[in-house]
């Protein structure tokens, strides 16, 4: 099993960036965490970052029939990003959304995720953990689409 995990714009300012919500461990550890759970799952795992809208969206065209999965925080993208949820379409891909912070307990702009009108689950508030349960999540495939 091949899961794709997308992770967007400021996603690699982690460690330094408004700690007092997204915690002080770098992106780099973030990406060693998802390496490590997914090893442990027996699953493999391709790890991007795009501070980019389009490159999301090119990512996610390229996955279709490559992947048997995407995980994807996209990031303020999420509240804005038509295009983003139209290329998961287009993909046709099993798709878990996750965010570091709960987005629906901050500000009001945060609450609507285009995201989430396409994947099967989200995963939020939960820290680094919500990638590791949009793995596991992914892996059982309880959820077709
Ligand atoms: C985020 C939440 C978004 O609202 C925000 O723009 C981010 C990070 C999260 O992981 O909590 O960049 O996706």
């Amino acid at each position: 099993m091949k899961i794709l995990v997308i992770n967007g714009p400021n996603l690699n300012m982690l460690g330094t960036r408004e700690k007092e919500i997204y915690g002080d461990e770098s992106y780099g550890e973030l990406v060693a965490f998802i390496k490590v759970t997914a090893k442990k799952e027996g699953v493999k795992v391709k790890v991007v970052q795009y501070n980019c809208e389009g490159k999301i969206v090119t990512a996610i065209q390229r996955a279709r029939g490559r992947y048997d999965g995407i995980i994807i925080n996209a990031g303020a993208y999420t509240h804005t990003s038509i295009a983003i949820l139209d290329a998961l379409r287009a993909a046709e891909v099993h798709a878990a959304e996750v965010h570091l912070s709960d987005i629906y307990s901050r500000e009001e702009y945060r609450r609507h995720s285009y995201i989430s009108e396409y994947a099967f689950a989200s995963f939020v508030g939960k820290g680094k953990e919500g990638y590791a349960e949009a793995l596991r999540a992914l892996k059982k495939g309880a959820v077709s689409r």
